[in-house]
């Protein structure tokens, strides 16, 4: 580096002697000038001589696509406001990751649906009252915000149905929103989260359902857990049962205390033959429940409504 600065420095005094040409005699000029020219090519190339030997040297080379100097932290753009993801949302992603373990699919519900989706193809009799249990929520055009994530079954059946014949099974969950018209209070929220399971094949058995339930709260819940089920009553199952777990001691539970956790059973054969599957050659397992329940149970939060709150002070607490 001083090598070079001192080259420039003589190239600055040469140029200053240059100036000095109108001082010349008229026909010593052209030589003056010729030899002044000359000892300026020569620092020249001696500078450029020396600026590439400057880079030749082992120095540590400087990385210029790095952002920052690569040892000091990067600055903090928004330091106190970084949004994050919903905790049902988190819970939502650990709910499919593990049934994905399990070897399921995803599909996603939709969040408007029809008469046909939310009962019809689920095998719900027109006028049967099973379908004022829903508490449906409908558009001025007659649609339905779905009040369950069966409203998909119809469409998984359809759309995996090929697997059968090539003898593969169906196994997919849906998680979804869902809207009931209901009064809000600490235990029902009118908009909440459900996940669907749809399973069939040639020769599946309750038990291997109660099997995957089990398998999977107890991943949910890190923990071994006492299951019961009682029997239930669905258009769309038959039999039909509900499910339920004992609330483990390390989540506040005592002896004997069963939490309903979903509502499932086998697939009744009219749901298997409205979507062109042949129900006495396959059968099938259908189950769904809360996914807000599920993660209540899993924080000991008390109030449902604190999800939709919008309240920062709970979002901040996960
Ligand atoms: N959809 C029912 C509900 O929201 C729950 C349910 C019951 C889902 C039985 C199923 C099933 O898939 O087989 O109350």
């Amino acid at each position: 580096m001083e090598e070079i600065q001192k080259l420039k420095q003589e190239l600055k005094k040469v140029n200053a002697e240059y100036a000095g040409i109108r001082d010349i005699p008229a026909e010593e000029r052209a030589e003056f000038g010729r030899k002044i020219n000359q000892r300026k090519q020569e620092i020249l190339a001696k500078i450029v001589e020396a600026e590439k030997a400057a880079l030749d040297t082992d120095a540590e080379p400087i990385d210029i696509t790095a952002p920052t100097a690569p040892n000091e932290p990067l600055p903090e753009l928004y330091p106190q406001n970084q949004g994050s993801l919903h905790p049902l949302m988190t819970e939502l992603d650990r709910v499919t990751e593990i049934y994905q373990m399990m070897g399921f699919d995803v599909v996603e519900a939709r969040q408007l649906d029809d008469e046909y989706h939310m009962f019809d193809s689920l095998n719900f009799a027109k006028e049967h009252p099973a379908r004022d249990g829903y508490d449906t929520f409908r558009t001025e055009e007659g649609l339905i915000p779905p009040a369950h994530t069966s409203t998909m079954q119809h469409r998984v059946l359809k759309a995996y149905k090929d697997k059968l014949e090539k003898g593969e099974n169906i196994a997919v969950v849906v998680p979804g929103r869902v809207y009931r018209n209901e009064d809000v209070d600490a235990t029902h929220e009118h908009t909440f989260y459900q996940c669907e399971g749809v399973y069939v094949s040639c020769d599946c058995t309750m038990g291997q359902m109660l099997g995957i339930l089990r398998e999977f709260f107890e991943k949910y819940y890190e923990q071994k857990l006492n299951i019961r089920t009682q029997p239930g009553y669905f258009p769309f199952t038959e039999p039909s049962l509900e499910f339920m777990i004992e609330k483990p001691k390390s989540l506040g539970g005592k002896k004997g205390d069963f939490l309903e956790m979903l509502g499932c059973g086998m697939i009744h054969p009219n749901v298997l033959k409205m979507a062109g599957i042949d129900p006495t050659k396959y059968h099938g397992f259908a189950w769904g429940g809360g996914i807000d329940r599920l993660v209540m149970l899993r924080y000991g939060l008390k109030d449902v409504r604190y999800f939709e709150s919008g309240n920062l002070n709970f979002l901040k607490e996960f």
